[in-house]
């Protein structure tokens, strides 16, 4: 398969996000998304995003990955601007540098696990692989060698969400964005879900940023940056001592009821 991802042209960011806004407009009101987030991110991070709903999380990955424009401020990929980019621009970059992950999987129902996971790779512009070539051997490092020609439906919850990662990855993107890819998935999915993606980043250099809830997803990140109300509150590594003690204590007091009670 490919070679493992190296440095790239920007000095190993291949995200940096300066002072990025967003404000949304519903009706009369303005909704400020997100006031003001600056994030650079290397090649091969395993980075999580938490904080609590409507903190502006999906609103940043969605902006990082092109499917929107910032407000204000401005986000580089690979070392390239695309704050200012044209739609044809950003389907470009979006195809050949992003993956996309999502929680409902997303896949196509009429195609198979293969064909869903060839797709894009037709619409590369420089198809350094055989799109049907790569879709199999993706599919086989996830274990769904005995999956290629089932539908979606004829798959498991996990079985799906591991076809969409393969999907996501068909053109060899820099980054992958994955937005509570757990979210819809039992424990022991979940755990073979991050499994999968931890080798991702491990085999091919990929940066990997996953947005979830999941106290125990977001404890295997080796990053993990928190919003709250549209900025950063805490960009930590959530392994070391005092991080880890801390996270027991949260997951023992989630376990009790006891930290759920102090919601408001
Ligand atoms: N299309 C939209 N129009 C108006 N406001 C929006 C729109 N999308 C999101 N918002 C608002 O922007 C804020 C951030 O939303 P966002 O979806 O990024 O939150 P989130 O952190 O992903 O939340 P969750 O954990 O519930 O998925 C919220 O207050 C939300 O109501
Ligand atoms: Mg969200």
């Amino acid at each position: 398969m490919s070679a493992k991802r190296t440095e790239n042209s920007n000095g190993g960011f291949v995200l940096e996000a300066e002072n990025v806004r967003k404000e949304l407009r519903m009706g009369e009101v303005v909704v400020h998304a997100l006031r003001g987030v600056s994030l650079a991110v290397r090649q091969g991070e395993f980075l999580g995003v938490v904080g609590p709903s409507g903190s502006g999380k999906s609103t940043l990955l969605g902006l990082i990955g092109g499917l929107d424009a910032p407000t204000a401020g401005r986000i580089a990929i690979d070392g390239v601007d695309i704050t200012r980019m044209s739609e044809a621009q950003l389907t470009r970059v979006r195809n050949e540098k992003i993956g996309f992950v999502f929680q409902f999987f997303n896949l196509i129902p009429t195609l198979t696990a293969l064909e869903n996971v060839a797709l894009p790779g037709q619409f590369a512009r420089k198809q350094r692989t055989n799109p049907q070539r790569r879709a199999r051997e993706l599919l086989g490092m996830l274990g769904l060698a005995d999956r290629l020609h089932h539908r979606p439906t004829q798959l498991s919850g996990g079985q799906q969400q591991r076809v969409a990662i393969a999907r996501a990855l068909v053109n060899q993107p820099p980054l992958l964005l994955c937005d509570e890819p757990t979210g819809n998935l039992d424990s022991e999915a979940s755990d073979a879900v991050m499994k999968m993606l931890r080798q991702v980043q491990q085999e091919f250099n990929t940066t990997v940023i996953v947005v979830t809830h999941d106290m125990s997803v977001a404890s295997e990140m080796d990053r993990l940056v928190t919003l709250v109300d549209g900025q950063i509150a805490g960009d930590i590594d959530p392994r070391s001592t005092a991080q880890q003690a801390a996270l027991k204590i949260l997951r023992d007091k989630r376990a009790t009821g006891e930290l759920a009670a102090h919601r408001p």
